[in-house]
């Protein structure tokens, strides 16, 4: 194996490494510190100022339904982030999901052409039931990236947990500063729980074609 990859420029990254075993094993993957505490002040500071800028939008879930159905499905506000225009604490961010997306189509044979990524506000109260984050007649989303940019000391009572739902046991995931998770959009079903603290986020999908 690293015989043929050092031949071509290529060099291990043991953290993808694991992220790509974990995937390949049980299709998700979390890494506590994807992003530094550094990091994670930055990115916090541009999604708080592009909210404060008025920019977020009540997220939906496809066209046919009322607001109030939404609302009993999902709570969250939410900005598609741009990156052509990103600035620089975004560019942190999209420089490293990048990096992480070439490696995988060097290594894994994905075809990942295209992304999407948004910022997330979970305001107290709110929550997004059991889903998968699919669309009808659109099957391009191929891994589902969380990135949580909560400030530090976040407690088990805020709820807003993430929860994957597995045939073995279900995995409960507290959205900790820093923390990724990725995981396969047309398979793992998952829910964020009530939020009793306002809830911060990146999420977003890797597609084919
Ligand atoms: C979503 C989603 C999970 C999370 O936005 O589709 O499932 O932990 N988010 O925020
Ligand atoms: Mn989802």
């Amino acid at each position: 194996m690293s015989l043929l990859f050092e031949s071509i420029d290529f060099e291990e990254n043991p953290l993808y490494e694991s992220i790509i075993s974990d995937l390949a094993l049980r299709k998700y993957s979390i890494v506590d510190h994807f992003f530094n505490d550094e990091e994670v002040v930055l990115l916090r500071d541009a999604l708080l100022k592009t909210y404060e800028d008025d920019k977020f939008k009540k997220a939906a879930i496809g066209n046919r339904l009322n607001e109030n159905v939404v609302k009993s499905i999902r709570g969250d506000l939410i900005f598609w982030m741009d990156e052509t225009n990103a600035h620089t604490n975004e560019k942190l961010f999209f420089n490293k999901v990048n990096d992480f997306i070439g490696y995988l189509n060097k290594t894994c044979f994905l075809g990942i052409l295209q992304k999407e990524f948004h910022y997330a506000i979970y305001p107290k109260g709110t929550f997004y039931r059991k889903h998968l984050d699919t669309f009808q007649n659109d099957d391009r989303r191929k891994l589902s990236l969380v990135c949580y940019l909560n400030e530090d000391g976040w407690q088990p009572e805020y709820g807003g947990e993430l929860v994957l739902y597995l045939k073995e046991a279900d995995k409960i995931i507290y959205p900790t500063p820093g923390k990724v998770v990725i995981f396969e959009s047309q398979v793992i079903e998952h829910e964020v729980k009530p939020v009793q603290v306002e809830r911060l986020s990146i999420t977003g999908w890797l597609k084919t074609r």
